[in-house]
């Protein structure tokens, strides 16, 4: 190939690539994820004192303990609602013990967050899993797990939500 035609090419696939925006891990939805974990602590939904709910006895792939809360949430000045499943595991974990120091097990925290025009084709939620302080989680291939988090294993949160009954993509509510 001469050297013209590689630079070409190699703009071609570059721009092509630009164009088209990741489904979940980019700047944006990166940066959305971060503002939305500091509203989530400022509005004691996770952190110091976040507000207690009843654990039960969770189903793969969550976790062994889990608890969900459900509420509205500021975030860029515009109220959203938001469902978020805190994830608890560790030596010793059990409904009670949990229900006593929720901090001391928490492993992750997966959150559903309305956000309407965002994704229309999949009731527009956004998707994120965070770490228990908070950090972004990662897929196994290094890829942050914030915004439509669509397909891929372990983690495909929009593939296994469709089957919830009820066509919204949520299991508690049914
Ligand atoms: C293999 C299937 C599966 C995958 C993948 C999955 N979930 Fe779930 N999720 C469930 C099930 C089943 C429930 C309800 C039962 C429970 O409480 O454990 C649930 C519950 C939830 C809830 C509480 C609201 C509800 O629907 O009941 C949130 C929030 C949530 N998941 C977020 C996520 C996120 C974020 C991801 C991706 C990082 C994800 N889930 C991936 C199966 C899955």
């Amino acid at each position: 190939m001469n050297i013209m035609k590689t630079i070409v090419v190699s703009a071609f696939i570059l721009l092509s690539g630009v164009a088209q925006a990741a489904p979940f891990g980019g700047d944006a939805d990166v940066q959305y994820a971060n503002d939305l974990w500091s509203s989530m602590v400022s509005e004691s939904y996770v952190g110091e004192g976040a507000i207690k709910s009843r654990p039960y006895t969770g189903q793969h792939p969550h976790g062994a303990i889990l608890d969900t809360i459900e509420g509205p949430i500021v975030i860029s000045g515009k109220i959203h609602n938001i469902i978020i499943k805190r994830n608890y595991g560790g030596p010793g974990v059990s409904k009670n013990t949990v229900a006593n120091d929720p901090a001391r097990f928490l492993k992750a925290v997966t959150i559903m967050l309305k956000r309407p025009g965002y994704d229309p084709e999949n009731k527009d939620w956004f998707w994120a899993k965070y770490k228990a302080s908070g950090e972004i989680d990662t897929n196994p291939k290094g890829v942050k797990l914030a915004g439509k988090i669509a397909k891929g294993k372990p983690v495909g949160c929009i593939a296994c939500h469709t089957a919830a009954p009820g066509g919204d993509m949520v299991f508690i509510h049914d």
